[in-house]
């Protein structure tokens, strides 16, 4: 098979399956102005954006990326008006109830991080449902960051420590970046390697700042609407071509 017939399944012949990120984190910015350039209301940009979503989770599983975390909501979102508040909780609620089925037969493990115990009860009751239903399945590990704010998961974490600490069941030269890590949202996941974040902003946006310590950053003018499996191929190459070297020489 020549490379021209290649299909969209198989990992691009130009990359190195030996190099490819465990681990790639996504911004996903841009659905407002994607809408709003086509004179569409915001909230058909979220929706695109969730078929972005599942084409990128789906392009990961097919070319050998073991885990894909994305930013759906942030602890700063909830600033937004009330309609578009609304209708995103709405989204994610039914994306979940459509997608559990697909997600167990693509043996996907989802995984919510943030501060869940603030979002409606029906969607909590969605998200532990899809979070017990997959926690058996080994394929991508999937998570969502939802009511997500790194400031404030650093926060808990040094609350739930120093709360060890007082109960004397802790020393404090006990803690260490392992132990601290634990304390974390994201514990049982590995730090990604690759963050991409669409729509040319140049900021990390309060998003895993302890977990990005040493990944790389791709940033793309392209809007997370228009995100397929051209621009994740860029964003590899681009990676790929990186010298990680982990604060050494
Ligand atoms: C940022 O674009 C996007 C969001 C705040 C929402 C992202 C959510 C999804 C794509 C849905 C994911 C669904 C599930 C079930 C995980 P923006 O609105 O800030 O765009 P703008 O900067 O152009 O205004």
């Amino acid at each position: 098979m020549t490379a021209k017939t290649t299909p969209l399944r198989e990992l691009p012949a130009d990359l190195d399956r030996e190099r490819l990120p465990r681990h790639v984190a996504a911004i996903m910015d841009g659905n407002g102005r994607w809408a709003k350039s086509r004179g569409l209301p915001r909230i058909m940009g979220h929706q695109r954006g969730v078929d972005a979503l599942k084409n990128l989770l789906r392009c990961c599983d097919d070319w050998g990326v073991k885990a894909l975390t994305a930013y759906a909501f942030s602890t700063e979102n909830w600033g937004r008006p009330l309609e578009e508040v609304d209708f995103l909780m709405t989204l994610f609620e039914r994306v979940l109830r459509q997608q559990l089925q697909e997600m167990m037969a693509e043996n996907v493990r989802i995984r919510f991080v943030g501060n869940l115990k603030t979002l409606p009860a029906s969607l909590q009751a969605e998200i532990d449902r899809s979070m017990e239903m997959t926690a058996e399945n080994s394929g991508i590990e999937f998570t969502v960051a939802t009511n997500y704010g790194g400031r404030q998961e650093i926060l808990e974490a040094c609350r739930s420590i120093a709360t060890q600490v007082r109960d004397g069941k802790l020393q404090p030269e006990d803690i260490d970046e392992a132990l601290f890590k634990r304390h974390l949202y994201t514990a049982n996941i590995g730090d990604p390697d690759l963050l991409i974040r669409t729509s040319g902003e140049m900021r990390i946006s309060n998003f895993l700042l302890w977990q990005v310590a040493y990944a790389e950053l791709y940033v793309t003018e392209t809007l997370w609407p228009d995100f397929d499996r051209a621009e994740f191929h860029r964003a590899l190459s681009a990676y790929q071509k990186r010298d990680r070297r982990f604060g050494k020489v």
